[in-house]
């Protein structure tokens, strides 16, 4: 108990700060809801303009209203010049893609926007993308306004026009990713814009928040372990390596679902479909070896903790088949969650209420100042 009575919740775990209509996430039943819809019902279905629309309005539009909306999103592709300029520094100084996303949505406060939300969503692809090509030493591509906004954003890693399968995909794994109750970046997020800050600073600090390995930075890691195991008879010596080695096994485990995360399922089915049709079957395989073994091994090391498969794991396999190397995962993870973070900015924009919760100190008590000489 603080001196206010207030208890003390360790990273907040149990604590309900907001009340919201975007997502619901119902850890012991393994329900992802987002806007009334299941997760499975919603994300293989809706283009990601219609998600947005989804989440920012609380339903979803027709067919008039999504082709307005579309144009208005394809409209705000391009980047000013200011933040092209800044992604060739930070691509001449190899910074690492988060940082440079970070540093590059800053300066979409640049031009005053008016309607940062919708920058903020058409944007993120576009910088990802430019940064991409640039770290590669390629010019980046001009979006295109004519293709949709998941076909446009592989289009513009790729040069080259995507495949009705892989942008079906992408869709998919935009949509499953992009609201997920009160984590780490939209709760930065949230705090940020309820101080009645502005959207452009919240996604920044949502977006420095989804960078650590704990959060958004897990599925390059999970990946590099199925490269590393590269055979399901080496899964078991590999994974167990690593657990006797205290280190945790990246894809797995989750502070809200004590039951297997309804989004790895989702993704699982959209990555099947893809190597099925164009991929590293053998790939997909030793990973579902990889997952049942590392299961196992799990439930070994803490018996009863009942630690599932996350979304990571599956999103760095779907991710691989379309083509996107590891650097490129927390990124693209950023342009399907931003439909997230902006819909809670104007949620908590509408409530207006600051979030301050409090501490309990714990450190001494009563010292008496004295000069440095004397200490
Ligand atoms: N591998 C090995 N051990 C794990 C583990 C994993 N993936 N996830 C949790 N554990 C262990 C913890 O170390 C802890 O052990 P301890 O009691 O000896 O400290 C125990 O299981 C309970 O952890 P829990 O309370 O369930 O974790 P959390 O709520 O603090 O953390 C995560 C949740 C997601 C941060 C954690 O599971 C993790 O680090 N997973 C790997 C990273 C990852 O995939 N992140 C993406 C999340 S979508």
């Amino acid at each position: 108990m603080g001196s206010s009575g207030a208890s003390f919740a360790p990273g907040l775990e149990g604590v309900v700060a907001v009340r919201t209509r975007i997502s619901g996430v119902d850890g012991g039943a393994g329900v992802l809801t987002l806007a009334g819809y299941s997760v499975e019902e919603i994300s293989g279905h809706a283009s990601f303009e219609e998600m947005v629309y989804l989440l920012w309005r609380d339903g979803l539009p027709d067919a008039e209203e999504l082709a307005a909306f579309r144009g208005a999103l394809a409209e705000r592709r391009e980047l000013p010049g200011a933040t092209l300029d800044l992604l060739r520094t930070a691509a001449a100084r190899k910074v690492p893609a988060m940082d440079a996303l970070r540093v590059a949505a800053d300066t979409l406060s640049l031009d005053a926007p008016e309607d940062p939300a919708l920058d903020l969503v058409a944007r993120t692809p576009t910088i990802v993308a430019a940064y991409h090509r640039l770290l590669r030493g390629e010019e980046p591509v001009a979006p295109d306004p004519g293709l949709g906004h998941a076909a446009n954003y592989l289009y513009m890693l790729r040069d080259e026009r995507p495949g009705g399968g892989s942008v079906r995909a992408l869709e998919t794994y935009l949509n499953t990713v992009s609201d997920h109750g009160m984590n780490a970046s939209t709760f930065a997020a949230r705090v940020i814009v309820a101080t009645r800050s502005d959207p452009v600073s919240a996604i920044v600090g949502a977006i420095g928040a989804l960078k650590g390995p704990l959060h958004g930075g897990a599925p390059g890691p999970a990946l590099d372990v199925v490269f590393e195991i590269g055979a399901a008879e080496n899964a078991e010596p590999v994974l167990r390596e690593r657990l006797r080695r205290g280190e945790r096994l990246m894809g797995f485990g989750h502070r809200i679902y004590r039951v297997r995360d309804p989004r790895a399922d989702v993704l699982a089915a959209a990555a099947e479909r893809l190597f099925t049709t164009d991929g590293d079957r053998d790939l997909y395989d030793l990973a579902l070896q990889v997952e049942k073994t590392a299961l196992r091994l799990l439930e070994e090391h803490r018996p009863g903790r009942n630690l599932q498969t996350n979304v990571e794991f599956y999103t760095a396999l779907l991710l691989h088949g379309l083509g996107l190397p590891t650097d490129l995962f927390t990124p693209t993870f950023a342009v399907g969650r931003v439909a997230g973070w902006t819909a809670h900015c104007l949620e908590q924009q509408a409530e207006d209420r600051l979030i301050r919760p409090q501490s309990e100190y714990v450190g001494a008590t009563g010292r008496s100042w004295r000069p440095p000489g004397e200490r």
